[in-house]
Formats: C-alpha cells, structure tokens, sequence
C-alpha cells in the first residue's frame, strides 16, 4: 500500500492548524498532560511535528518514549524538539508505519498517545493496531485520544461537513486514503480497553478520550481479542459503565 505522504505538511502544519481551528486543537491534544505525571514508559503513535511529546517529556522527567511515525519530516522536527529539551535519550524513535509496527518484547506502556492520528485509519485498522499494540499494555495503562467526532444534534451537519471537507483536504495533499473516522471505540474494547473519561471541545466537533485496561488478566484479554470480531458498531461495545462516563453531548452518544 502507497505510503500517505505527511513530509511536505510538516512545517506550515502547526499553522494550518491554527488557521483551521485556532487553539483548539491543541487545547484538546494538551488537555490530560498535568495528570500524566505517573506515566514511565509511553508508546507515542503518530504525534506529528513533536509538540506534543516535548511538552510531556517536560512535564514528566521520569517518562521514557517510544515514538512511531512513517513521515522523515515530522520526525526530523520531533527530534529536534526533544533535541533542545535535553530530552533526546529518553525518546526511542520508530520510523515505520503504525500497522508494521511490533513493540520490543520486553516493552510494557502504561501510556499510550493517539493524538488526530486514529483518523488516518479505517475502523478495521485500528482494531489491527489495538490488538498488536495490547499484548505490550501494563497493568492499569491508559490510551489518551484526540479526535474528531459528529455530535449529535444541530450540530452534527457543519460537523460532518467539516469532517468530509478534511478528508477531501488530507486525501489531495497527503494520498490519505481513509474515508471517514473509524469507530475506534471498536477496536480500544476489543483490546481490553473500558473509556474512562471524556470531554467535548467545539460543540463535540472534538473530543479528548482517556482508556483504561480493564481488570481482565492479559491472558483473558488476549482470549478476548481472539474470540470477538472487531465489529463496526460502536454501541454494541459501549457497556453500561461506559455509558456513565459519556457527557452524552446533549442528545446522546456522538456518532463516529
Ligand atoms: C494528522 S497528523 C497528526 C499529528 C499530531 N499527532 C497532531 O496531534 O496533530 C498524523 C500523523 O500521523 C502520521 N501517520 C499517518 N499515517 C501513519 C501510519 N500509517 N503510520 C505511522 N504514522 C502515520 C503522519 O506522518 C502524521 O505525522
């Protein structure tokens, strides 16, 4: 498959980024930092130009990273960020696509960040990346998610326009080939993953999601993945308790 091609929006990104959205998405990208104090070892998929990573290796000096991204640009300003941080030696960085990525054996996260990355995928992907990622998840590790979402409500037709206008943009600059959000809920339950927080920006056009493993032991989980298919209907996975922790954007669950 043609590598999507993120090299030559590696520098005016952070401004597109503004321009498009102001400090929203950074806002939202930066949200959950202060309570990631506890975090050891990260697993940092697709950040980008590095904002992210060099804000939260700043704030956590205890924190070692693993950074995966397939764009030599993005990954050339990561490094240089971490770079002028003094930070460099605590960053292990994998330039490969997400999907051929396999954590070292003896790698276990308690962190992992998907920052408006999920988005580059389809639904049946992101179950793919969950499950190859979930085997390296330690005890009470958390996923922190960025992404766009359609709300529910009034506010879910100029979502969707906005949503299919960034999808038509990143398909012509970048050769991105998914067509719309993957229900990624999908992908992080069958992992073993319960949602444990989340918080609507932009009338839900945003959403900022923290994953908790569950209580299963990793060898149930791994059962878990095995027996269920990566179903594409988002509510078939939304348990009771989930449910609970839904700000239910005022009408209800956001559709992806
Ligand atoms: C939309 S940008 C998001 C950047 C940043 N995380 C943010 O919050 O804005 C997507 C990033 O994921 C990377 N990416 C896209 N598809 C990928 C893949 N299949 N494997 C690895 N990295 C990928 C791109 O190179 C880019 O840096």
């Amino acid at each position: 498959m043609p590598r999507t091609q993120f090299d030559h929006l590696a520098r005016p990104y952070r401004w597109l980024e503004y321009l498009t959205f102001g400090p929203m998405l950074a806002r939202c990208r930066f949200r959950r930092i202060p309570e990631l104090t506890h975090a050891r070892r990260a697993l940092v998929l697709g950040d980008g130009d590095g904002r992210f990573l060099a804000r939260l290796l700043a704030t956590n000096p205890m924190l070692q990273a693993d950074v995966v991204d397939q764009s030599p640009a993005m990954l050339r300003l990561l490094r240089a960020r971490t770079e002028a941080l003094g930070a460099a030696n605590r960053v292990s960085i994998y330039e490969i696509d997400a999907l051929a990525f396999r954590p070292a054996e003896s790698a276990a996260y308690d962190l992992v960040i998907a920052h408006f990355f999920l988005d580059c995928f389809t639904t049946e992907q992101v179950c793919e990346l969950a499950r190859n990622i979930q085997p390296n998840l330690a005890p009470g590790a958390i996923w922190i998610i960025s992404e766009f979402s359609i709300p529910r409500g009034l506010a879910a037709l100029p979502a969707r326009i906005i949503v299919r206008s960034l999808y038509f943009a990143f398909r012509i600059l970048t050769g991105l080939r998914a067509r719309a959000l993957p229900r990624h809920a999908s992908g992080l339950v069958q992992a073993g993953l319960a949602l444990r927080h989340r918080k609507a920006f932009l009338f839900g056009l945003l959403i900022s999601e923290t994953w908790a493993v569950t209580g299963l032991s990793r060898s149930k989980k791994v059962e878990a993945t095995q027996s269920r298919p990566c179903r594409s209907h988002q509510h078939e996975f939304i348990s009771n308790q989930q449910r609970r922790v839904q700000p239910r954007w005022r009408t209800g669950w956001p559709r992806h």
